[in-house]
């Protein structure tokens, strides 16, 4: 595995990881083309060489290479990777080959290749870090004004893919709304341009910047497959384009809707990474990959290595009606179920008794906490709980002292009307005293109270997206920069408490990506919480993003959102699939819920480690029918959980049995069926499966299995 050179006649680089290749090469115009990207070849002579100028037909040159990051200038109609105008109002960017440097540092290597436009000194660095295990390469690109003007950029992704020719493409990615985020859905890429983006300020619950692309034939197991994330957590999109040669080019990064960027002498722009991939192995392989890249790579590091605290979060139990007594009965009847982390959500500050009011006023109310937050933490704490606190800093309520004090601290156009959403309007965190008093007053809260866990709400998207006070060419940068000063208060924020564990939430899942789980540890994936819906959202999130991070509660029944009524078992077999937490209204819980939720807290910390480190298999997937399976192993595959839900059984309609996966296939693994015990190697469970004896409507089953020490002989 390295990053090896040709460099003779002509210019190639081959970025090895463990199994896939990725070839780009220079060519006589100095462009910079793709050749090849996928299984190892055996002979360097396999891989394809540029593309001559001489080989080009009527179509111009540019138009017809596989452009690694192309500049809109030229004879050239596809979607750029880049578009800029200069000073003098040259809109035409002319980007060529200048040198290139290998790093060789931490755990990866990465590849830096330099284009300039020579006539404007305007450097691009196009940057390839590879995670060679998991087959992955990170892209993202630097660009530098080396030259004597500004340069106003008008579009920069921050990469280009190229899929090799297939007879098909077939795109699977990720839709929703609020309440029923990330679900799968797949069609065929036709020829043109299909566009996914978001233009909210926030990531989005309508879609998540991740894709794969297979010929529409793989499966969970089998098949080629082209996958790619963006980490980016404001407008995005990533653009599919089959070009009437047939050929499929993904370009993703920031979204130039509305947006603009001044770049002055000196000063350099950073898009943010957009990592991609290639299996063989299906997309089961792909999501594995994926989940374990983000736990070595991307989450913060300091409490990566630890599995999450079964949490409890009073919301559905008392909305924004909490006060010091309620919290510490509810806080009372949490602990002894074995909860860790005791979560106070809205409701706590200002005046803030419903979504109208107190919303920027982040002083304790005294009405409802007489004793500060101090008694109720420290009765948190003796009660053997951590505490946690929701907060939405980058929010306001008319309706509240700050807003009041700073109208002028909201996106807001001139003799426009300012729209409220949820009562409530956006913060402009592109002004730096903003980004000051966010950092404050959380740095404060921090300090003041024993305080080890914060949840990071943000409920409404972006409108009216002014920044009058700011310079003309300046006023479109609020898209970046709200951004950047959200990583900046949290980033700033973990160095100084490292110990503190951060949930991104945004109205549920509107604010889900690899930009901001790298400052944060987990997410809250949907307001949805009732088991059976939830079923579909997590799986949609699973092809994407690691189950460690996936918040899930278990709440009352019949659920507030839709009435369904479903068993507490069921319920918690739900919550159990990611990160467990309890959000129902422990008061008026029964004596034999309280006994098996008991049970369950327990369970789920004896299996916690193989469902937030292992390895996940989608067994049987929502879509496919009345039976839902999913399987985690752990890393030495002697131990591993299986989820099994039914929906609805018609009378005298056969269960299959379940067919299990990434077991040792002549090791036995032992399983209790009720009440009895049953041994079956990985082989036979993989190829006979496991009957399970479900029935009616929304049953469901839990079932570990452990690997015994003796062979069956
Ligand atoms: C939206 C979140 O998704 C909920 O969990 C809750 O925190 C509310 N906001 C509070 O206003």
């Amino acid at each position: 595995m390295s990053i090896k050179i040709l460099n003779n006649d002509e210019k190639k680089w081959f970025l090895e990881t463990k199994n896939t290749v990725y070839v780009i090469g220079v060519d006589e115009n100095k462009n910079i083309q793709h050749l090849y990207w996928g299984e190892k070849l055996p002979y360097p002579s396999d891989y394809p060489g540029v593309l001559l100028l001489k080989e080009s037909i009527f179509d111009n040159f540019e138009q017809i290479i596989k452009e690694e990051f192309s500049p809109w200038g030229g004879i050239r109609y596809k979607e750029p990777g880049l578009k800029v105008i200069y000073e003098d109002h040259v809109r035409d960017l002319i980007l060529k080959y200048k040198t290139y440097k290998l790093i060789d540092s931490d755990k990866c290597k990465t590849l830096i290749i330099y284009l300039i436009d020579s006539a404007y000194n305007l450097e691009v660095e196009l940057n390839y870090r590879l995670i060679e295990e998991y087959d992955l390469i990170e892209r993202w690109v630097n660009i530098k004004n080396k030259g004597s003007q500004s340069v106003q950029i008008k579009q920069i992704l921050s990469a280009q893919w190229h899929l090799p020719d297939m007879q098909n493409y077939r795109l699977s990615y990720l839709y929703g709304r609020w309440a029923g985020e990330t679900k799968l859905s797949r069609i065929e890429l036709g020829y043109g341009k299909k566009i996914f983006e978001s233009r909210r300020g926030i990531t989005s619950h309508q879609f998540n910047p991740w894709f794969a692309v297979d010929n529409g034939q793989a499966d969970e197991d089998i098949g080629k497959v082209y996958y790619g994330i963006l980490g980016w957590s404001g407008n995005w999109k990533i653009v599919f384009e089959k070009d009437s040669y047939g050929r499929l080019q993904i370009g993703g990064g920031i979204n130039d809707f509305d947006f603009s960027w001044q770049l002055k002498p000196n000063e350099c722009f950073v898009t943010p990474k957009f990592v991609a991939g290639h299996t063989t192995n299906g997309f089961g392989d792909a999501s594995r990959k994926l989940h374990h890249y983000q736990l070595d790579y991307i989450l913060p590091g300091n409490l990566n290595y630890k599995t999450r605290p079964v949490l409890y979060n009073s919301w559905e139990a008392t909305k924004f009606n909490v006060n010091e007594e309620g919290q510490k009965i509810l806080a009372e009847r949490v602990a002894s179920l074995g909860v860790e982390l005791f979560v106070l959500d809205d409701g706590w500050f200002g005046e803030r008794n419903d979504d109208t009011d107190g919303l920027g006023d982040w002083y304790v109310n005294k009405k409802k906490f007489p004793h500060d937050l101090t008694s109720l933490i420290s009765y948190v704490n003796e009660l053997g709980m951590d505490f946690g606190l929701w907060v939405e800093p980058e929010m306001v309520n008319k309706n509240s002292k700050l807003y009041n004090l700073h109208p002028d601290w909201v996106y807001h156009f001139p003799n426009r009307p300012r729209s409220e959403s949820r009562n409530q309007l956006v913060l402009n965190l592109a002004k730096k005293e903003v980004v000051e008093y966010i950092y404050d007053f959380i740095n404060k809260l921090l300090d003041n109270y024993n305080i080890k866990f914060i949840k990071w709400d943000m409920n409404r998207p972006f409108s009216e997206p002014g920044w009058p006070e700011a310079l003309k060419p300046q006023q479109q940068e609020i898209w970046v920069r709200h951004v950047q000063g959200l990583y900046q208060v949290l980033d700033r924020l973990r160095r100084k408490y490292p110990e503190v564990i951060f949930e991104s939430c945004s109205g549920g899942g509107g604010r889900v990506d690899l930009g901001i789980l790298q400052r944060t540890d987990q997410v809250w994936v949907s307001d949805n919480t009732d088991a059976f819906d939830r079923l579909k959202i997590q799986e949609g999130f699973s092809y994407a993003y690691t189950p460690k991070i996936m918040m899930s509660w278990v709440t009352d029944s019949p659920n507030w959102l839709n009435q369904r009524k479903l068993s507490l078992e069921y319920r918690f077999n739900v919550a159990m699939m990611g990160s467990l937490g309890i959000g129902g209204n422990l008061n008026n819980w029964s004596k034999n819920e309280i006994k098996l939720a008991k049970e369950k807290v327990i369970q789920y910390k004896k299996i916690r480690e193989i469902i937030q480190h292992g390895d996940q298999y989608r067994l049987l997937p929502t879509w496919k029918g009345n039976l839902i399976a999913v399987e985690y192993v752990n890393k030495n595959k002697d131990k591993a959980v299986l989820f099994v839900f039914l929906h609805s059984q018609q009378f005298g309609e056969k269960l299959l049995p379940v067919k299990l996966n990434g077991l040792i296939s002549d090791s036995l693994y032992q399983y209790q069926d009720e009440n009895k015990k049953i041994i079956l190697s990985g082989k036979a469970l993989k190829e006979i499966g496991l009957k399970v004896n479900l029935k009616g409507d929304f049953d469901s089953k839990l079932i570990i299995l452990e690997k015994q020490n003796r062979r069956n002989d």
